[in-house]
């Protein structure tokens, strides 16, 4: 009998926690949006966010596959990595929880509860920059480069990972310009706090981040 209680608690433990996970819809593929050459032409950076504009789940679905996506087959992604070894982890921080984007299921997997997005606004630390704007803009998508997934962290891997998260980010950048989206790539960002909240090691970098919203008009 206590078995079988325990057993029960567990999978309501567990069905718990896979409840705040949001499974997304499915990439719209067919949304409306400037051609590639017109998002290039246009592209710009973008610092002033509405923050009473959420982005809803679907918005939210198509940026996180846009930005690294799985494309044309189980093994590819929108962006390109060395070697294909896809070692880009991409998180999502918003108001609610900081998510990472499984793009094989097309689930954001809660990380950590709660509102994270201030480690986005200066480099931690008494660093003087700030960018306080970061806390306006609905969702952070933040790339981090594992060196577990890349196999090595000799100085080739570290090149190659700041290559990918560039490719990543460039992706996210063209897609909000062709969609009507708000977004300013970025370097600045609390890496230690960043490394505590996640439970990473040396072996996962935090490199860019993007926020993105609508802009305040
Ligand atoms: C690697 C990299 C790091 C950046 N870091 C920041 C940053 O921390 N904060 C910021 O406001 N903009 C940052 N930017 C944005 C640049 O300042 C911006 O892209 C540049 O001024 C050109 O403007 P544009 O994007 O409108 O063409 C960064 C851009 C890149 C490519």
């Amino acid at each position: 009998m206590k078995k079988i209680l325990l057993t029960l608690t567990l999978a309501l433990i567990a069905s718990t926690s896979f409840a705040q996970d949001i499974k997304l819809p499915v990439p719209n593929m067919k949304q409306q949006s400037l051609s590639v050459v017109e998002a290039l032409q246009t592209r710009h950076s973008v610092r002033d966010f509405d923050a009473a504009k959420e982005l809803t789940d679907q918005e939210l679905s198509n940026l996180c596959w846009a930005a690294c996506g799985v494309a044309r087959d189980e093994n590819h992604r929108t962006a390109p990595t060395a070697r294909n070894l896809q070692e880009i982890r991409l998180f999502a921080f918003t108001k609610k929880a900081v998510y990472e984007y499984d793009a094989k299921a097309n689930v954001l997997k809660k990380k950590a509860d709660g509102d994270h997005r201030a480690l986005m606004a200066s480099n931690g630390g008494n660093a003087g920059f700030r960018q306080d704007f970061v806390m306006d803009a609905p969702v952070t998508l933040l790339m981090v480069i594992d060196y577990d997934l890349f196999g090595s962290q000799n100085e080739l891997a570290m090149q190659m990972g700041c290559v990918d998260a560039g490719n990543v980010s460039e992706n996210i950048n063209l897609y909000c310009q062709s969609v009507g989206l708000a977004t300013v790539p970025r370097a600045t960002h609390d890496k230690d706090g960043i490394r505590k909240l996640l439970g990473f090691t040396d072996k996962q970098l935090p490199i860019m981040n993007n926020p993105v919203g609508y802009e305040k008009k």
